[in-house]
């Protein structure tokens, strides 16, 4: 009987030689998709390392242009900056939207020195929030609940700020209600109608945000608390469909999944929904697990970055943050 398959259909033919394998190759990675997040501090030649975060360092501003332009040289789409605050962080996060803040001057001075590589800004308040927590709390509240609409408020000056200084692309990561189509207004009635928004839309309450929070200083004033009560469960795809819905509704030109590897469900099902540039987060714990696997020998770093990102772009990501953005972009202008 000629039943279809086995011995007349061999997969393996199209496999045996490279080039049947480049032809069919379905996805494909360039350093265009790859965006850089960054941790800067104040001062003049200045790094730190952070221990959880082997390979990441937090620079001061002269050494990000430095960077940045390398970065830009390979190809690389966009750098994503996060602020350490080393000075006062209080309960209201007045330092923000300080139109002469760490994060405006660096925006400034990227955009004065790099035109070329897509800045984009952190909209939330933990790096500068006593308590550590991405909005204000009410502190009446014995539970300390983070208030929506007063930490839209203040998320609105933020974006303001950044998009005073220049910035391509607001990324609102606090997954507060309602805050794209604020801050979409808000934009707007300012008149930077062409300050692009990229909201972490579908942003999961994960524990791998671990090494962020070390690198941000957020941990030791965090301590206990969690994010449960406005990033998303763990358990949830619906509820992610939803906030997206939203987002876009509200003026979202870009929506974000995050964390990546354990989340490829949720990028893909957000691209076939909304059929809109999605960017997913490689975020720092799976950046660690990495790296601490490449340390005893047990993973090859490259190899596995690689995979990753391609595996991103099979699930349907356009743009992807990843702390090896630079060293993903080195081995892509290699193999040209
Ligand atoms: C907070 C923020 C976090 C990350 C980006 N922005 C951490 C958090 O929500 O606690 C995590 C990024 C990473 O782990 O690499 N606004």
């Amino acid at each position: 009987m000629n039943t279809p398959g086995y011995p007349s259909v061999r997969m393996r033919r199209m496999r045996r030689d490279a080039f049947t394998r480049n032809m069919m190759r379905e996805s494909s990675l360039s350093a265009a998709n790859l965006i850089w997040p960054v941790f800067v501090i104040e001062g003049e030649r200045r790094t730190q390392s952070i221990a959880s975060m082997p390979g990441v360092e937090r620079m001061s501003v002269d050494l990000l242009i430095e960077r940045a332009r390398e970065a830009a040289t390979l190809g690389v789409f966009g750098i994503a900056l996060f602020p350490v605050i080393e000075g006062v962080k209080t309960p209201l996060a007045e330092e923000a939207y300080n139109a002469d803040g760490l994060i405006a001057r660096a925006v400034k001075a990227l955009k004065a020195a790099v035109p070329n590589i897509a800045v984009i800004t952190d909209v939330a308040l933990d790096p500068y929030t006593s308590h550590g927590q991405d909005g204000l709390i009410d502190e009446h509240d014995p539970t300390r609940y983070v208030m929506n609409d007063e930490t839209v408020a203040v998320l609105i000056k933020q974006a303001l700020s950044h998009a005073a200084a220049g910035a391509d692309f607001v990324a609102p990561s606090d997954m507060m209600d309602g805050r794209i189509g604020a801050i979409r207004g808000a934009l707007d009635a300012a008149g930077f109608f062409q300050t692009k928004i990229l909201a972490y839309s579908a942003k999961f309450a994960s524990s791998f945000y671990g090494p962020f929070r070390d690198a941000v200083g957020s941990s030791t004033n965090l301590g206990k608390s969690t994010k449960e009560t406005y990033q998303l469960d763990v358990a949830n795809s619906d509820e992610a469909i939803r906030e997206c819905a939203l987002d876009v509704a509200e003026g979202a030109d870009m929506l974000m999944v995050k964390p990546g590897m354990p989340y490829l469900d949720i990028l893909a099902r957000v691209k076939s929904e909304f059929k809109m540039p999605v960017a997913v987060y490689q975020v720092s714990g799976e950046y660690a697990m990495l790296r601490a696997a490449a340390a005893n020998g047990w993973l090859d770093y490259d190899k596995c970055l690689m995979e990753a990102l391609i595996a991103f772009r099979r699930a349907g990501a356009s743009a992807i943050l990843t702390y090896g953005a630079v060293d993903a972009a080195r081995m892509l202008s290699r193999k040209n």
